[in-house]
């Protein structure tokens, strides 16, 4: 198989088809960034008392900070990206570096696992081969000019500071000469100092993204919905086709390692008892919907109870974009395709992929979230005793199962019931130690499933001392296990106990990665008696 550069990187070897399609070029970003707001003006604004620094992070150091500010008489919080300029000097050297990459980057000969990486090496040999080639030379930092290097040629250009902060978790542009705003984990979204000064600024550094996801946005395409390397999820629109102001784009960064449920336990999301009963409810195939507003942790909440399924069920997972990431070896992922007018390639939509999945012989279908006719095929498949999880954008139960019933789902009311569990997830506001309100997440209620319109609330977050109420012994959940073992509710709330315990043995320990839970939820399933014992349970 012949490999491939990213095509941004090629520009000047191969006549790029998306010309024909309107696209414009897309050469890389070989402007350096010049620091927006200095520190300087910063400071000053400081000093004077218009403004006052509530925290300063570095994001690479020693080049690349993050500096959130709070402007006294507006009471609005920014976030100020520096980076250090580089000298005239640096920049004619960094420019040439980036032409001479540009000109000589060959693709790799044989196949190679990662080409950021093959492309990085080539960077680091071309600085290399200047550093030679110019001999001494006092005052250049060659680490920055490095630096740089990295953002703009392999790098996100711009944004690529923001990608490196880990408290980031969106970033989005609303078109060019607006403010690129973040979602941050402590305040919430801000704007930023970084902006797209130009249409074509923003439109070039779109194509780039679709070019990194290896697809493709231009004027006869100018939606995209795809994946970037390392996982990140990308949105974006093209120039004024559908986006009044100009290109947009919106990142969902991906964590290197996914929220588990000992994260969630230890984020106070899920109180160890609710994630327990949900442990032993994944056990038993119960079916589940994972209720929520956009960004509300909805995939993230899925992932972390799809790690809680038994090792040995078949897994299968239908997505638009590749997000979950499991440790069990038996799982399939699919995901949904595009349709692309010109090449004739036919879509492959989540409705096709759920029929499909039922030839898999699937204990657990998994759908990233319903929207549309698919829904009416994975209820169908929950019908005939398959199980099913997934997420869907809805406030709470009731406007979930209006959703469900309404077009394009059209779930009929009688197929209510077959859902046992439905959750929610919120973001919600607490006041922390400082006495500044602080965003969080809360997995607000969990809901069985009795009838239509007969929803039994299983357990309710209470905001005024921040805790959760359960109530395992109304559950009508235990009550189906209980029968389905054989044995009394009293025997099924003790197994919850005991996993409770294991769940607080994970947290106090820090043992949260995914693939330990999935070693403790396969000893468990094996070996109990020899994890009750590790964790020191003693049996009542
Ligand atoms: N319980 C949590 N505590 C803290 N951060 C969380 C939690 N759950 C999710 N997040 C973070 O919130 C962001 C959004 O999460 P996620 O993608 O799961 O939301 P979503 O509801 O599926 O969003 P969308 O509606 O866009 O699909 C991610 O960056 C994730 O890391
Ligand atoms: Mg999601």
């Amino acid at each position: 198989m012949k490999i491939k550069l990213p095509r941004f990187l090629v520009r000047k070897r191969v006549k790029d088809e998306s010309a024909k399609l309107g696209a414009i070029d897309s050469p890389v970003d070989v402007e350096p960034a010049k620091p927006i707001v200095s520190p300087e003006k910063l400071r000053l604004s400081i000093v004077r008392g218009d403004a006052k620094l509530l925290e300063t992070y570095p994001l690479y150091e020693p080049w690349a900070y993050a500096y959130i500010t709070e402007d006294l008489s507006a009471g609005t919080i920014s976030y100020v990206v520096y980076e250090i300029g580089l000298t005239p000097q640096e920049e004619s050297v960094y420019k040439s570096i980036v032409d001479y990459i540009m000109w000589e980057l060959e693709p790799p000969k044989t196949h190679v696992e990662d080409i950021n990486s093959y492309i990085s090496s080539f960077a680091k040999r071309a600085i290399r081969f200047f550093q030679l080639k110019l001999g001494r030379t006092p005052g250049l930092s060659w680490s920055k000019i490095g630096y740089y290097i990295e953002r703009n040629v392999i790098g996100y250009g711009l944004i690529d500071p923001l990608m490196k902060d880990p408290n980031i978790e969106d970033i989005s542009c609303n078109g060019p000469g607006i403010p690129v705003y973040v979602w941050h984990r402590k305040y919430e979204y801000l704007p930023t100092s970084v902006v797209f000064k130009t249409s074509s600024e923003l439109d070039e550094f779109v194509i780039k993204l679709a070019h990194l996801a290896g697809k493709h946005i231009s004027v006869a395409y100018p939606v995209l919905d795809a994946i970037l390397p390392g996982g990140h999820r990308v949105a974006a629109t093209f120039q004024k086709e559908v986006s009044t102001k100009g290109s947009t784009f919106t990142i969902r960064k991906f964590r290197e390692d996914p929220i588990t449920i000992v994260d969630l336990i230890s984020y106070g999301t899920i109180s160890p008892e609710m994630a327990a009963y949900l442990w032993l409810a994944m056990d038993y195939k119960m079916t589940t919907l994972i209720l929520g507003v956009t960004g509300s942790g909805k995939t993230s909440t899925l992932n972390a109870l799809a790690n809680l399924l038994r090792p040995t069920y078949k897994i299968v997972t239908i997505e638009d974009t590749p997000e979950l990431r499991l440790p069990q070896e038996n799982w399939v992922q699919l995901t949904s395709r595009p349709t692309y007018l010109v090449s004739g390639v036919s879509e492959i939509k989540l409705y096709d992929l759920v029929k499909v999945s039922l030839r898999y012989r699937p204990d657990v279908i998994i759908v990233g979230e319903v929207r549309g006719e698919e829904a009416y095929v994975l209820f169908q498949a929950i019908a005939t005793g398959h199980s099913g999880l997934t997420t869907l954008h809805a406030e709470d139960i009731d406007a979930a199962v209006k959703r469900l019933t309404s077009p394009p789902m059209n779930i009929p009311t009688s197929y209510i019931p077959l859902v046992n569990i439905a959750l929610v997830i919120k973001r919600v506001t607490k006041i922390d130690e400082s006495g500044r309100p602080r965003p969080v997440r809360r997995i607000t209620s969990i809901w069985e499933i009795k009838d239509y319109e007969k929803y039994c609330e299983l357990a309710t977050w209470e905001p005024i001392r921040d805790g959760f109420k359960v109530n395992l012994r109304e559950s009508i959940v235990v009550e189906k296990i209980a029968k389905m073992r054989g044995v009394d509710v009293e025997n099924v709330i003790e197994d919850i106990i005991k996993r409770k315990y294991i769940l607080d043995y994970l947290v106090v320990t820090g043992k949260r990665s995914y693939e330990r839970i999935a070693t403790y939820v396969s000893n468990y399933y094996y070996k109990p008696s020899e994890v009750l014992k590790e964790i020191g349970f003693k049996e009542r």
